[in-house]
């Protein structure tokens, strides 16, 4: 038998407990109740004491007996606990578990009362206790505390399958070689022959290989079955193509024991010193750090919200991989990440510092086997990184991780994320967060200078804190941002010795005082908190060619820039060509800048030139002469006021005067062209080609009107194993649909009875933008989300919910 039992609804919660009293708590006077994915103490999006969440805090559910009747051995299953617990059943301490991100197992079977409900209490400790990793020194981002990953109960018999790794390699005749350990548990020391049924099976359910295995069971508490055999015709896990196979086991004895299924997919990786290669095929690694958190509910969110980050990375961002820093991600990431072809690279916890206590790094240590045997079989796991992010060399500890990380798991390269050169390398990539690129300067070391020799090499971050950048920030900051990744990128395509680059950081996220911006936030993001976008997220989209993207990095009104010379307009595109209008007149057409960015397979255009033929057209000008204003005028566009040189100045000085104007005229001129200072006319229409066909177009005009539009990611919600979720996206835009970036209106926010709003119910724009999350009650229906502005009106959002049926205690 295997029974599921889910456990996230209904839980009794009191925060901020004395453990000491665990037992005489005031469960029905005090406890409020609540649904997991849990944050112990919903937050402010900034400003606020980190300690505000460092507490012990207890959580009690019941289970009816029935839920126990047939099973032989009753698994609490937690996938997330922050920061360590301990787990009483029926007042009895049966567990306690000391990783914020990895799952624990308890078998409350010898513990269960017959006859009786059941009763479970979690004590939650959500301090930073310094013999955990990755505490005992500052960390530059928050570990919020609660049970804040799903929750169930596994019912299974007295022999039971408790996990297989599946490694497949190909042969030579492109056939695949399945290398199967199962590994059977037998708490009660069983010895008896039993089969085990093995098949393998496309998402279809079609099967491509299928045997019977015999197994002997000696007294063991775990025995691991290994087994080979070989399948052909299968289709590999591709990044634009990520085929996924699963694998069933049936254990039987004189009767049916046991059957689960692990999915998995066919794919080869491999480092080498000239790049990175999956499946045989060179890939540069182009992706961004991502922390799971998020405004409000810190860790706490469901199945859907993380598998929208993981989507939000692969089809809005084109990024191909990203390393979940600093500690390994929720299951739902990874598996969203199987299902659509993005590679992971998985760390343990870890941030600089390594504890010397030996019970820190047996922590350490116990946190390489739960990362590998939870995530072996995600074929987007790609590496596994087994040193604390940035820590020094430590040569013991990081042998043995990384002897362990070899024997868990042959199949994958190991590395180490550090930020010094020439340490010790033990890992088979050498993988080292380059800061150096400080936006004049060249971006990256050289691989020789950093890891010493020619090692395969990964860049693991880059940028971040070197240029925080804030939504609000000035457009010239938000465009130096940009340049700053695109200039690592550049670099990155254009060399071999780079197996990839992976940029700092996917999200603005909440951290300790001693980092980010005073108000507990590092700005690094490429997407702020609510995943909105900044200019350097174009970067990334424009890279890619599954649809079209033209992000023009300006708001082109003359006020915003000095002098209120806009100068050159950068636009992340990933089109062949871009067209100008003015006021429905063509202007010129520009092409991507490959001289500044050769090898970025798609460079930004720049736009300097916002006269075309004008002046030749409408002034009294001979063609050259017009011509010569207009580059000279492009240049004072570009560089500033004081843009052009002694021998430029003359030029036009020269130009004026033979055509019988005064300095004021060119003045004149420059205003009415280039200027539009006080112009009523002025307005744009950009054309984005491909293959000579216009594939996006945007128009910058008048700027007259401003209105709310409120989005939801999806519409319908599933309330199933635990709570759904959507995020609802508010912003403020024009006629034109551009983000009106002062716009810093308050809205208030309402649900409908079967929703529940995350965070606060009054928000202001920022930059013109926000966002919130709702999630699901336990009602079927039609749901309505209303935000409401005293200037915009009333915007209402209709949300279907299904109540899938679920098991639940
Ligand atoms: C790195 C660190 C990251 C983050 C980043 C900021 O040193 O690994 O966690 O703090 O700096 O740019």
């Amino acid at each position: 038998m295997r029974k599921r039992v889910h456990l996230n609804f209904d839980w009794q919660y009191i925060a901020d407990i004395d453990p000491s009293d665990i037992h005489s708590l005031a469960w029905e006077s005090h406890a409020s109740k609540v649904d997991i994915p849990h944050t112990n103490r919903e937050l402010p999006y900034n400003n606020f004491d980190e300690r505000a969440y460092q507490f012990q805090s207890a959580y009690r559910k019941q289970i009816a007996f029935e839920h126990f009747a047939d099973a032989s051995h009753a698994l609490l299953r937690f996938e997330g606990v922050m920061s360590s617990c301990q787990v009483f059943f029926n007042r009895v301490l049966v567990g306690e578990h000391h990783c914020g991100y990895l799952p624990f197992e308890i078998d409350l079977l010898p513990y269960v009362k017959k006859g009786q409900d059941n009763e479970i209490i979690v004590v939650v400790d959500a301090s930073e206790d310094p013999l955990i990793p990755p505490f005992g020194h500052v960390v530059d981002y928050l570990t919020y505390g609660g049970i804040y990953r799903e929750v169930e109960l596994i019912l299974v018999s007295d022999i039971y399958v408790k996990n297989a790794r599946i490694h497949t390699a190909p042969d030579n005749d492109n056939n695949q070689k399945v290398h199967l350990a199962i590994d059977i548990a037998n708490p009660d020391l069983h010895d008896s022959e039993l089969n085990l049924e093995i098949a393998l099976c496309d998402l279809n359910d079609q099967v491509i290989h299928q045997e019977p295995v015999a197994v002997t069971l000696s007294k063991h508490h775990t025995q691991r079955i290994e087994h080979h055999f070989t399948v052909s015709d299968v289709k590999l896990w591709e990044l634009d193509n990520p085929a996924l196979y699963k694998l069933v086991v049936h254990l039987s004895g004189d009767t049916p024991l046991d059957t689960r299924t692990f999915r998995f997919g066919f794919r080869t990786v491999a480092f080498k010193n000239d790049g990175f290669y999956l499946n045989g095929k060179a890939v540069k690694l182009i992706g961004l750090n991502r922390h799971q958190s998020y405004p409000y509910v810190g860790y706490a969110m469901p199945q859907s919200a993380q598998a929208r980050d993981a989507e939000l990375m692969k089809f809005e961002l084109g990024c191909n991989c990203v390393r979940s820093s600093h500690y390994p991600p929720s299951s739902h990431f990874l598996n969203r990440c199987d299902e659509i072809g993005l590679l992971v690279f998985n760390e343990i916890p870890g941030w600089q510092h390594i504890g010397e206590e030996p019970l820190w790094q047996q922590r350490t240590m116990d946190n390489v086997q739960g990362m590998i045997e939870r995530d072996v079989n995600h074929p987007s796991v790609f590496i596994w990184g087994v040193r604390i992010n940035e820590s020094p060399d430590h040569h013991d500890l990081y042998k043995a991780t990384n002897v362990l990380a070899r024997q868990l798991d042959p199949s994958r390269p190991t590395g180490g994320v550090r930020c010094i050169g020439n340490s010790e390398l033990l890992e088979d990539v050498y993988t080292y967060n380059d800061f150096s690129h400080t936006g004049n300067n060249e971006p990256l070391q050289s691989r020789r200078q950093v890891a010493g020799a020619d090692v395969p090499y990964l860049v693991t971050e880059h940028c971040g804190h070197m240029f925080p950048t804030k939504p609000f920030d000035s457009q010239d900051r938000l465009l130096e941002q940009a340049l700053r990744h695109a200039r690592v990128l550049n670099k990155t395509f254009g060399h071999a010795d780079y197996c990839g680059a992976i940029g700092w950081s996917l999200f603005d996220y909440n951290t300790h005082e001693d980092f980010g911006s005073g108000d507990r936030i590092c700005y690094h993001g490429v997407l702020d908190m609510f995943r909105e976008p900044k200019y350097a997220a174009a970067v990334y989209a424009s890279q890619q060619d599954e649809m079209p993207v033209m992000e023009l990095a300006g708001n082109m009104k003359n006020g915003d820039y000095a002098a209120g010379q806009a100068g050159a307009l950068w636009v992340f595109t990933n089109c062949d060509s871009i067209k100008l209008f003015k006021n429905d007149r063509y202007i010129q057409t520009f092409y991507p800048d490959k001289n500044s960015f050769p090898h970025l397979p798609h460079p930004p255009v720049v736009i300097d030139d916002f006269i075309g033929d004008q002046i030749a057209v409408n002034e009294p000008f001979s063609p050259d002469d017009a011509e010569t204003i207009r580059q000279l005028f492009s240049i004072i566009m570009r560089k500033g006021q004081d843009g052009l040189n002694l021998w430029q100045k003359a030029q036009m000085f020269w130009i004026l005067k033979k055509n019988r104007q005064s300095i004021q005229d060119g003045v004149n001129l420059f205003l009415k062209y280039v200027g539009n200072w006080g112009d009523a006319s002025a307005s744009y229409r950009i054309e984005g080609y491909k293959h000579d066909q216009c594939v996006i177009k945007k128009t910058r005009s008048k700027s007259r009107k401003a209105k709310l539009n409120v989005k939801a990611d999806q519409s319908r919600l599933q309330h199933r194993h635990t709570y759904d979720v959507t995020r609802i996206t508010v912003q403020c835009v024009d006629e034109d649909s551009v983000v009106r970036p002062y716009a810093n209106d308050p809205i208030q926010v309402e649900v409908s009875a079967g929703l529940e709003l995350m965070g606060p119910d009054f928000l202001s724009l920022t930059a013109g933008r926000t966002a919130f999350w709702v999630r699901t009650r336990g009602v079927t229906g039609h749901e309505q989300v209303r935000v409401k502005s005293s200037r915009f009106g009333q915007h209402c959002i209709e949300l279907n919910i299904e109540l899938d049926v679920h098991i639940s205690a």
